[in-house]
């Protein structure tokens, strides 16, 4: 049976992935109503929104998932009926420096909105409810040479960001298990494209070598991660929103393992040519640092549940995502200019009156 949704809260929606829900979930639902509930952390971006920020069904709101009164407010007000959670602390370098604000959001805050969310659902306030709980295949742990991460794969966290997100998992599945509420958890692989801040290791590659900055590999550099474009994500995100049973959990992934070195390599290459550097110049850059502490080995998603169940298939083939990343990237270094200026919040100044 499918789920229409006529009025979402998307928390996170000014980071990476969910600005690209956004932009993709409005374009494919113009009637649904669509709430932006982000309180603009350093990796929180409303430039990532222009072109919907205007229209009719758009509505960001500034605020933390943590504040249980604002989200009561939003539910009731908007009579949302479903949440799509992305608000999180994302990056594991950061949570090994500083793991106490990955609890606070990624496990408090996820609870927050799932108390108000339960109170909202309970009410009775709308037909028909989901609550989508947007998680990670790190809260996996790590492989070894062989194998893939299924649905099955009993949770083992190694950092404390995936831990967080871990425990958010738990809990998620606790209120459906213990309320009965409607619930669905989706765990992707790395995601790459546009909007990305160059923090990550992609986006991060095509900064630093655009710049001729070095580019630092963590250990050996053979750590295997598998890729996804965010378009893909976003797509299957909403499939499962609208046609996936209450209560399941779905791996999103594309099938594309790749060693880091070896996506240093290409990226140095596809760079060398379009910025008419020559053959192998941009690999000069590659310099091998100290590895990640509890850095895991490698990440391996089987989606094959959510291909059987639900019929989603990545469109982009690597060649082509990776091509258009990084073309992005090049026709859009104003806002590469921003973020890593941290000038983006003049933006909000301007649209808001007012800063963050
Ligand atoms: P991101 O860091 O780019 O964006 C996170 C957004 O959440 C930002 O806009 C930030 O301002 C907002 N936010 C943070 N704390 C908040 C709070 N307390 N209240 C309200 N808003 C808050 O992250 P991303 O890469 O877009 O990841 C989105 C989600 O997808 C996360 O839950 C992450 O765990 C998950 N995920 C990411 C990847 C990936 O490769 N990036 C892969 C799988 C799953
Ligand atoms: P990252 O993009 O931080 O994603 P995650 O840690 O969530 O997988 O890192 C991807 C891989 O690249 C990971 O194995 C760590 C490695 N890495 C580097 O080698 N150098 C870097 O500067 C960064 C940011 C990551």
């Amino acid at each position: 049976m499918t789920f229409s949704p006529s009025s979402i809260l998307v928390t996170g929606g000014a980071g990476f992935i969910g600005s690209n829900f956004i932009h993709a979930f409005i374009a494919n639902n113009p009637d649904c109503r669509v709430t932006n509930l982000d309180c603009l952390t350093y990796a929180g971006n409303l430039a990532n929104l222009k072109g919907v920020e205007h229209h009719p069904h758009y509505r960001f709101v500034l605020g933390d998932i943590g504040d249980a009164a604002l989200v009561a407010t939003i539910l009731a007000g908007e009579k949302i009926d479903a949440v799509v959670h992305f608000a999180a602390e994302s990056h594991v370098d950061r949570s090994i420096t500083g793991p106490e604000i990955f609890v606070r959001t990624n496990v408090l805050g996820t609870q927050t909105l799932l108390e108000e969310s339960r109170k909202h659902w309970q009410a009775g306030a709308v037909a028909d409810f989901r609550f989508l709980q947007i998680s990670t295949d790190e809260v996996y742990g790590s492989l070894g040479e062989s194998g893939y991460f299924t649905e099955e794969t009993p949770l083992a966290p190694n950092s404390p960001y995936s831990a967080s997100k871990a425990g958010a998992d738990l809990l998620v599945r606790a209120y459906h298990e213990t309320y009965g509420m409607p619930t669905l958890n989706t765990r992707c692989s790395n995601n790459y494209g546009p909007y990305h801040f160059p923090e990550k290791l992609i986006p991060l590659l095509i900064h630093n070598i655009i710049n001729q900055k070095s580019l630092p590999v963590y250990g050996d550099g053979r750590n295997v991660r598998d890729w996804l474009h965010v378009r893909d994500h976003a797509a299957a995100v909403e499939t499962v929103l609208k046609a996936a049973a209450s209560g399941s959990v779905y791996n999103i992934g594309g099938n594309n393992e790749w060693r880091n070195i070896d996506i240093v390599n290409l990226v140095c290459d596809l760079l060398d040519s379009r910025l008419g550097r020559a053959a192998g110049e941009n690999r000069k850059l590659i310099t091998f640092v100290t590895d990640r502490p509890g850095h895991d080995r490698r990440y391996a998603i089987d989606a094959s549940r959510l291909k059987r169940d639900l019929g989603w298939e990545p469109a982009y083939t690597f060649e082509r995502g990776i091509a258009e990343t990084i073309d992005w990237y090049l026709a859009n270094q104003e806002w590469v200019g921003e973020v890593t200026s941290g000038s983006y919040r003049e933006y909000y100044a301007q649209q808001y009156g007012g800063r963050p």
